[in-house]
């Protein structure tokens, strides 16, 4: 990010909880926000994109006691070990990454506590009822299952625990007028539109006050005020979207300084499993502290396994690696968001994964880049010819990144994708037409053999500067296949605003065969 005081677009995600090894519905949100934040860089904007861990709570405690280790090497092993390797492999491209157990953050959810207390938003108090772990969320007890008089989870169908306990509370209730008024009036602010009739709905019922400190174990954050009391872990994990940006440093400080670049965050990235803890008690923290709320709330639904939220605690985790190990990493990325609407609950099945490889990705995508290179040498000696255009290209192309642009930008990665590979489709439709390989044989044709095979290279360049958000490792091959970097500079700094200025690989641009881009996929597997 420059520092040029412009101010950032800024994405989060949620922080994991450490418990396990993350699986394709953590990958899942992950991606989609390296997508998103590599669409926005692009547009040639400022971008901060923040990813992390949550490692406070009773959940990652239990996991690490039922391991004979201390919380904090189960969670230093687990974040070093499979966290951050993870999202290496993945390929994201996070700016930062925050660790609710650093200094950085537990001073300042301190410091931001200690805020509320004396503004007076936070009272004692005695709370008594039914507590998931595997949520971390006190729960209503219209909210559980009933198995036999037995009160379950409908997430975890596991029974909830009965908390009773004195606690520190925030005046949560205080907040619902101000909250409803928001949301009436942005209603981008959540979305999509299920997610926010959901938080409307909830907040039209009525919300009671929320206990924000636990006594009863101590993996947490010390309440600054009362030692004995460590702070409820979904209070400590909504701050670290502000505390890694410098949430309360001094404006002339560093930390200052970066919060004045980046807040309020563009978007938090969420599953809809967690949108009430964003759209309500998040928000309704950052009202208390006089502080602006984030711009967008984006709910995405969940991948399932036999029609139930995949989970690690239901034994249905995938690892991305299981995946990747087949399909690889950019097909990978490409694949969940082209394959389910963005804010739908979707499915996961091989058979449709290697359909959409096979003849989206290696049929329409990596072979026409194969056949351009290998006609290319051919019939020009592997140098690009002069440029030349088609106004049925061209035009397609214009509105394909319009298309695109405002698709992504509203998070609809799956219309934004759709459209770009119906411009892959139309470009292959456009080499079949013209037949180069037919044009090739009389010498006559030679002027319109060059013209196609420019035509069908200056497709490609726009294909790979589209799509590198989405797919950048298999792009940085085609770009370097095109000859491209030399005269047009890095893949990822070519601008989506100037993706349909025609024209813009030069004659005599050295264009090479590069590794398939998609190799078929072992018969059997
Ligand atoms: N630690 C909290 C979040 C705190 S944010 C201040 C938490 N962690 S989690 O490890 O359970 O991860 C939750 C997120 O992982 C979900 O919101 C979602 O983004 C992603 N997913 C986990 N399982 C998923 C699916 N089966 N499908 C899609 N996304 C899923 O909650």
């Amino acid at each position: 990010m420059s520092n040029s005081g412009e101010k950032a677009f800024y994405l989060t995600t949620p922080i994991y909880y450490v418990n396990d090894a993350p699986h394709i519905g953590h990958a899942y949100t992950t991606v989609a926000g390296d997508v998103l934040t590599r669409w926005h860089r692009q547009r040639g904007e400022s971008v901060w994109f923040l990813t992390g861990t949550d490692e406070h709570g009773q959940k990652v405690m239990r996991t690490a006691q039922q391991n004979d280790t201390s919380p904090q090497a189960w969670v230093d092993n687990l974040v070093e070990s499979a966290w951050k390797p993870n999202w290496h492999s993945l390929n994201i491209a996070n700016d930062d990454f925050i660790r609710t157990t650093e200094v950085r953050h537990t001073e300042r959810v301190q410091r931001f506590l200690q805020g509320l207390k004396d503004a007076g938003h936070i009272y004692a108090g005695k709370y008594e009822g039914p507590y998931c772990v595997g949520c971390e969320e006190f729960k209503l007890p219209g909210d559980l299952i009933d198995d036999k008089g037995e009160k379950l989870c409908p997430v975890h169908s596991k029974p909830v625990e009965i908390v009773n306990e004195n606690n520190w509370f925030f005046r949560l209730s205080a907040f619902v007028e101000p909250l409803l008024e928001h949301y009436r009036r942005n209603p981008e602010a959540c979305q999509p539109e299920s997610a926010r009739n959901e938080v409307l709905s909830f907040l039209e019922g009525g919300v009671s006050d929320l206990s924000i400190s636990r006594s009863t174990f101590d993996w947490g954050i010390p309440v600054p005020w009362d030692r004995d009391q460590v702070v409820y872990v979904w209070f400590d994990a909504l701050l670290n979207y502000a505390t890694a940006v410098g949430l309360g440093d001094d404006p002339s400080s560093e930390g200052g300084k970066k919060f004045a670049q980046t807040w309020p965050a563009d978007v938090h990235l969420v599953g809809k499993d967690i949108l009430r803890f964003h759209a309500v008690i998040w928000p309704a923290m950052l009202m208390a502290a006089g502080l602006a709320v984030p711009k967008k709330v984006f709910a995405h639904g969940w991948l399932l396994v036999g029609g139930e939220k995949m989970s690690k605690s239901k034994l249905t985790g995938i690892a991305p690696s299981e995946i990747t190990d087949h399909f690889g990493v950019d097909a990978f990325r490409y694949y969940f968001l082209r394959a389910i609407p963005f804010g739908t609950d979707g499915s996961f099945s091989w058979e449709d994964m290697s359909a959409r490889y096979t003849s989206e990705l290696a049929n329409d995508f990596g072979n026409l880049a194969s056949r351009l290179a290998a006609m290319v040498e051919k019939y020009c000696a592997g140098v690009l010819p002069a440029p030349s255009n088609d106004p049925g290209l061209e035009s397609f192309l214009t509105a394909t990144v319009e298309k695109a642009d405002a698709a992504i930008c509203a998070l609809d990665f799956q219309g934004g994708i759709n459209a770009i590979m119906e411009f892959c489709k139309r470009v292959n439709g456009y080499v079949t037409e013209k037949q180069p390989w037919v044009l090739a044989k009389d010498p006559a044709n030679q002027s319109e053999l060059e013209s196609v095979l420019y035509n069908t290279a200056e497709s490609l360049r726009a294909l790979a500067v589209l799509l590198n958000p989405v797919m950048p490792a298999t792009c940085e091959i085609l770009w370097q296949s095109l000859g491209a970097e030399k005269v047009l500079g890095a893949i990822g700094n070519q601008e989506i605003g100037k993706v349909s200025t025609w024209g813009q690989l030069p004659e005599g641009a050295i264009v090479q065969k590069s590794a398939v881009l998609f190799p078929r996929l072992e018969v059997g597997e």
